[in-house]
């Protein structure tokens, strides 16, 4: 701060790669004559099966409409009580908060920052329905544990995977493994269709109830309808209690040209990822994220970790000095019962020590697969300048 910046214009922490081909897919869809509720959508769901080795995959407006429908699915109802981590977008807790249940934090594990399968159990209660589980990062959580807890206490998992698209966990694709998988494709995660979102699930009764919750709750399925006969092929009916999270088909579109490229973004995400992982190698007061061997990790986030203790500034100085050096950091998350609409509902700072304390000195640098290598040398160049200048 004060000093020339190592670089002259701002990068930022991720942004989206889309390129021509990704606009020439999205227009063909608007020049046809289905722009929702038509082919591309079906064939984006195919299209996720194949890739996520899913039997069923339902394509929705957005992550958080994913996991709503999940836990709406999942029977998530007044009374349960759903696990989660802190150390997440509100949304993964939110989701059962929707649907009149209280969300219940278990806390991380300090080098990993994925939920803690020993939390978990020590949080289950007779009301606990299901486990949220955030493959934080993009990295696998602990799916054998995970999946070890909910036989034996009949919990479901829902994996929010929306980090994760890409990611396998013991030679498995993400999406295949839990009860259910959300993914999100927003900007910032490693494919986007604008805003978007899947559950993938191998459960056929899972999948018939996602289908009617992304679609108010409207089928036009003879087979499941309660009227039958009925008056005629324009007949449907309402069965459940629905929402419209239904995606378009130019996103769709843009979904599936994406989906084609996620391969060459994970290769470059993990190239930049190796070259940050030797750089920081001994730079003092610089933590990196442990990785678990089970995982083949489609990194979405690189986070440093600030050791406090080694540095004579506080998390929010480094941040800002690298805003100086034109590198635009982010922070995730803010504990999430931290927020004041969880307060209100009675949470309390102290809940989770591990997720806290790693709070206070994590923040995520730039990954996206359009970082040249002279941007990657830049940010490097920005933490280590200023890890040396605050270092005891
Ligand atoms: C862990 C996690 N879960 C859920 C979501 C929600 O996804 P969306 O933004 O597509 O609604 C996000 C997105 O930011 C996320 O990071």
């Amino acid at each position: 701060m004060g000093g020339k910046p190592v670089r002259e214009n701002k990068i930022y922490y991720g942004r989206q790669c889309v390129d021509e081909d990704d606009i020439q897919a999205v227009a063909e869809v608007l020049r046809g004559p289905f722009i929702t509720c038509g082919p591309k959508v079906t064939e984006a769901e195919r299209k996720l099966e194949e890739y996520t080795g899913a039997k069923h995959a339902v394509v929705c407006s957005n992550g958080t409409a994913a996991l709503h429908c999940a836990c709406l699915a999942a029977g998530v109802g007044p009374g349960d009580e759903v696990i989660t981590t802190p150390i997440t977008f509100a949304a993964s807790a939110n989701c059962a908060v929707y649907c009149g249940a209280k969300p219940v934090f278990a806390d991380i594990d300090p080098d990993t920052y994925n939920i803690d399968p020993q939390s978990i159990r020590e949080k289950i209660t007779p009301k606990t329905k299901a486990i949220v589980a955030v493959d934080f990062t993009g990295q696998a959580v602990k799916i054998k544990e995970i999946r070890e807890i909910c036989d034996e206490f009949g919990l479901v998992f829902i994996e929010d995977a929306a980090h994760a698209i890409g990611t396998s966990y013991n030679g498995k694709q993400v999406g295949s493994l839990a009860d259910m998988t959300c993914f999100s494709f927003h900007p910032v995660k490693t494919i986007t269709s604008g805003e978007g979102g899947a559950i993938t699930t191998n459960n056929d009764e899972y999948y018939k109830k996602l289908i009617l919750a992304h679609a108010h709750g409207i089928t036009h399925d003879e087979s499941m309808m309660e009227e039958a006969p009925h008056e005629g092929v324009w007949y449907y009916e309402q069965i459940s209690m629905g929402f419209n999270y239904r995606m378009t088909d130019f996103q769709a579109a843009l979904l599936l040209s994406q989906l084609g490229k996620l391969e060459a973004f994970k290769k470059r995400r993990q190239e930049i990822v190796n070259k940050y992982n030797e750089a920081f190698k001994g730079v003092p007061g610089i933590i990196v994220q442990k990785e678990i061997p089970e995982s083949d990790t489609c990194r979405h986030l690189y986070i440093i970790r600030l050791d406090l203790d080694k540095l004579t500034c506080t998390r929010r100085q480094f941040f800002d000095a690298m805003s100086a050096e034109n590198v635009q950091c982010q922070i995730h998350y803010v504990p999430v019962y931290w927020f004041p609409f969880y307060r209100r509902m009675g949470y309390e700072k102290g809940l989770c020590p591990n997720a806290e304390e790693i709070y206070k000195g994590i923040l995520s640098i730039p990954l996206y697969p359009l970082m040249t290598d002279e941007d990657i040398e830049d940010v490097i160049k920005a933490v280590k300048k200023i890890a040396v200048n605050y270092s005891k």
